[in-house]
């Protein structure tokens, strides 16, 4: 095998925030060698872990296989790093690729110049072993090489996934400011969904979060259905893939407790439906036409996750605080016993919120820095003063 014998050194990227979560979704596949790090978490395994993290992790972007690590000061080190590689084993004749360079080392700041040193060392190494240069496909790889540039060195690794696992294939209509699926996940798994209690998202826009939380109340693996770049491997094996789903699809069951899902904006509603249907989750989520400031009053014991507008992000900015208040307000009343998780991407209009938060986590949603406050909805909250105690600066 060209990778070595395993256990092989395995990244899986994520969210910046979510590298605990995900460091967990994989000790629970059974990896060896869980490392955080920043916005990706290392591991150890075999071909068999490969398929197993994408078709099974939630929170994870892409897995990548390390084919060699080193120091590489400037072009000709990175020249020499690239040329260890046994690429004629793993672009055979006919094949192409392409190089995606992320980060910056000393002398190598331009990504673009960086993948044209690591794209030069392949094709000079096949051409002096095979006589003839491999084609780059830019769009359309045959096989996907991911170099990470960083200040204590360089990895070049295969990239297994191709298109980011947060595509998971049913979202084809985005609502106004949807969340990434692996963000969305991310969420749920943070606030300790496992599906053992009723959930709702009382602004579901395109229905990220009630997918996501029937995918995981189901235990219905989120790669089930996609492809991935590692099918395009020369050394690939279908039954290996076939088996790992064969046995994802085994551990699926029907939610045990409700998952229900309101946006005042019919449209936003027809667009989550649409969805849940592509991801084959409409049987399991209950959807309404709402406004949450009217909302029937919940199950006590149910976990709300939610994202409301940010103003930011939608474009809004007069008369949010209004609305964070009336927010605050219809929690109290009509979620009593219940924990409302709400991610936030701005501080003023968490205040507005008037609850104690009693977690506060900071997360990205894209480039937005957000905190995910965590609200307990005690019998008879009490409301904090204007610009409550969030916390949120913390
Ligand atoms: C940031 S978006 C939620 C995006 C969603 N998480 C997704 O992934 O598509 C906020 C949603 O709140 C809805 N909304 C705003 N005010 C509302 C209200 N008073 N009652 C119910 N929904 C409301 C908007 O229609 C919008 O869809």
């Amino acid at each position: 095998m060209v990778f070595g014998p395993p256990p092989w050194r395995l990244v899986a990227t994520c969210t910046r925030g979510l590298e605990e979560v995900l460091a967990g979704e994989l000790r629970e596949l059974g990896a060896g060698d869980v490392a955080p790090g920043a916005g990706s978490v290392s591991f150890a395994g075999d071909l068999a872990a490969v398929h197993e993290a994408n078709v099974r992790l939630r929170t994870g972007m892409r897995v990548l296989v390390t084919l060699v690590r080193g120091r590489t000061p400037g072009r000709k080190g990175l020249y020499a790093l690239a040329s260890r590689v046994p690429w004629e084993d793993l672009i055979p004749p006919g094949s192409t690729f392409a190089v995606e360079t992320v980060g910056k080392a000393p002398g190598l700041e331009h990504s673009g110049f960086a993948a044209l040193v690591v794209k030069d060392a392949v094709a000079d190494r096949i051409r002096g072993r095979r006589g003839a240069r491999p084609d780059v496909d830019r769009r359309n790889p045959d096989l996907r090489v991911h170099v990470h540039l960083g200040r204590h060195g360089t990895s070049i690794s295969l990239d297994s996934t191709g298109e980011p696992l947060s595509r998971r294939g049913y979202r084809h209509h985005g609502g106004a400011a949807p969340l990434a699926e692996t963000l969305a996940a991310g969420l749920l798994l943070l606030a300790g969904y496992d599906g053992g209690a009723p959930f709702a998202d009382p602004l579901c826009g395109s229905g990220t979060l009630v997918a996501e939380a029937a995918l995981i109340a189901s235990r219905t693996a989120p790669g089930l259905r996609r492809s991935f770049a590692f099918e395009r491997w020369p050394f690939h094996d279908p039954a290996v893939l076939d088996d790992v789903r064969h046995r994802a699809a085994l551990d699926r069951r029907e939610p045990p407790r409700p998952i229900r899902g309101a946006d005042r904006s019919r449209r936003a509603v027809a667009t989550a439906g649409e969805n849940l249907r592509r991801a084959g989750m409409h049987r399991w989520v209950e959807l309404a036409v709402a406004d949450v400031r009217e909302m029937a009053p919940l199950e006590p014991g149910t976990l709300v996750v939610t994202n409301p507008p940010y103003g930011e992000r939608l474009g809004e900015t007069t008369g949010l605080e209004g609305f964070y208040r009336e927010l605050g307000d219809a929690l109290k009343r009509r979620a009593a016993g219940c924990t409302a998780w709400l991610l936030v991407g701005n501080r003023e209009l968490a205040g507005a919120i008037g609850l104690r938060a009693s977690r506060r986590i900071r997360l990205f949603n894209g480039p937005i820095e957000c905190r995910f406050l965590r609200f307990d909805l005690y019998e008879g909250s009490r409301r904090h003063g204007e610009g409550g105690d969030t916390g949120v600066g913390e």
